[in-house]
């Protein structure tokens, strides 16, 4: 909630060092004894923190970045490891000083700004005390942008359903048009129906918030690019109730529509938003007289039928009709990013999201940027054999194919076939929550394939 921001830069600061772990200890500074370091058992591993002190007060610190050979601040186990001196430093101003050339002192001052989020809504946290003053030649604006859609990203999800359903979804839509000067339009309840979006209505006509399709347009001329994302409130599973250790996490099930967002938030802020277009499926799972069944056969905005073999696969129902809506304006990129399948994360992992492409080039494109910006995601495959586990007997398409083979993999499949007419389609099956607090990412809502997609779109947009 408090925006992400760095000391002033005309304010009181102390210097803190970035000491690489050499090979007889650590490559001190000039001027740094190397007799107080090696007495408090500071040897440069990455994360290490050394207090120094002087003239009875704190004269800095040094901050251990590990063998200079490997890129100092992205060891292959850790990411934001600078994040761990936002974490463990004194209150007060940090200056950078003695940064080996090699380091990414922009990565360092993310990872840095993600450390500082709290989530504040419901209990008054702790306040972030150590604060970074920007490096020189580090792009303010660029990280302050994405720092910025990350925490945006982060409150969403971590907003309960209670205080985050589709009018409150809606209203974070809202509030994000507003402050950049983007049009929004939304089609609610029974007019989903009218305009013909069966299944955004039927898998959320039983909540207690009507559904609907947020769509936001930013103004001016740019790449033609849709965002799409799962805008599920709440996920019960439906008629197919999830158990409920299943179901506790699922405030998070609108991860995608909060990622999707976060994305806008930081195009927009950095001017890059000119023509993008955000389509939010927003809707609760809920159980109700009115609730979709297992087995009722669908109608689709494309004209598809789909039968519910499973009213828990309903993040392709709702994404299918958003993304048929997106494709009718053969938008050159389409992008869909969504908590969708249980499947994804028995194959890679909560960390690791899979994406999908056809295009090698734009995959490459991704892959590339996100291996680089601290944002790895992995290719997964449009397997076109698997195309038959979608097709049942008695509609066009399955929403949840028998056996649960290749899961992640099937719900892809099934989305793509509403993308007919945009030029390039990827798809990211995220998690959107970290488990567990690492370095610059606390246990929460997380952001997941933003920084891959906003880095690679110049190439591929
Ligand atoms: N929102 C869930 C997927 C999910 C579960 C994502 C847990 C992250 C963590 C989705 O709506 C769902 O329930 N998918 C089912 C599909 C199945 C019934 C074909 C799943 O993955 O089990
Ligand atoms: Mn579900
Ligand atoms: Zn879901």
């Amino acid at each position: 909630m408090t925006p992400p921001a760095f000391a002033p830069v005309d304010a009181d600061s102390r210097p803190l060092w970035l000491v690489p772990q050499g090979d007889d200890g650590p490559m001190l500074p000039d001027g740094v004894d190397a007799a107080w370091p090696a007495a408090t058992g500071f040897t440069g591993k990455p994360g290490q923190v050394c207090l120094l002190p002087g003239d009875g007060g704190l004269r800095g610190a040094l901050f251990g970045i590990g063998k200079p050979a490997t890129p100092a601040d992205r060891p292959t186990r850790e990411r934001f490891t600078l994040a761990r001196a936002a974490e463990a430093l004194p209150a007060g101003n940090w200056r950078i000083e003695g940064a080996p050339g090699n380091y990414d002192l922009a990565h360092g001052a993310l990872g840095w700004l993600f450390a500082e989020y709290r989530f504040d809504r419901y209990k008054q946290a702790e306040p972030a005390r150590a604060r970074l003053v920007c490096p020189d030649g580090v792009d303010a604006d660029l990280v302050l942008a994405q720092a910025a859609g990350e925490y945006l990203a982060r409150d969403l999800i971590n907003t309960p359903a209670s205080d985050m359903g589709p009018d409150a979804l809606e209203a974070a839509a809202r509030d994000l048009a507003r402050r950049h000067g983007a049009q929004v339009a939304v089609i609610a309840g029974d007019d989903l129906l009218a305009q013909n979006f069966p299944m955004i209505h039927a898998v959320g006509r039983a909540a207690a918030q009507a559904p609907r399709l947020i769509g936001i347009r930013f103004p001016g001329d740019g790449p033609a690019v849709t965002l799409v994302g799962k805008g599920v409130c709440f996920d019960t599973g439906g008629l197919d109730i999830k158990p409920a250790a299943s179901m506790l996490l699922m405030k998070k099930d609108m991860g995608g529509a909060a990622n999707v967002l976060g994305l806008a938030e930081t195009l927009a802020r950095l001017g890059r938003a000119r023509g993008l277009r955000v389509l939010v499926p927003a809707v609760e799972n809920a159980i109700g007289g009115n609730a979709f069944r297992p087995g009722d056969v669908l109608a689709s905005r494309k004209g598809l039928t789909v039968e519910v073999n499973n009213t828990d696969a309903e993040g392709r129902l709702v994404l299918a009709d958003a993304l048929a809506l997106a494709a009718e304006e053969r938008p050159a990129l389409l992008v869909s990013m969504a908590t969708l399948t249980g499947a994804a994360r028995v194959a890679l992992g909560p960390d690791l999201p899979p994406f999908f492409c056809d295009d090698d080039r734009v995959a490459d494109a991704l892959y590339g940027a996100g291996r680089d910006n601290a944002d790895p995601i992995w290719r997964m495959p449009f397997w076109e054999p698997y195309e038959a586990m979608i097709e049942p007997a008695i509609a066009d398409l399955d929403n949840a194919p028998g056996g649960g083979f290749a899961g992640a993999i099937t719900a892809a499949l099934f989305l793509r076939r509403f993308t007919e007419g945009a030029g390039t389609y990827a798809h990211f099956d995220i998690y959107g929550w970290q488990p567990s607090a690492a370095p610059g990412r606390p246990r929460g809502g997380v952001g997941q394939g933003m920084r891959a997609i906003l880095h690679a779109l110049p190439a591929i947009a």
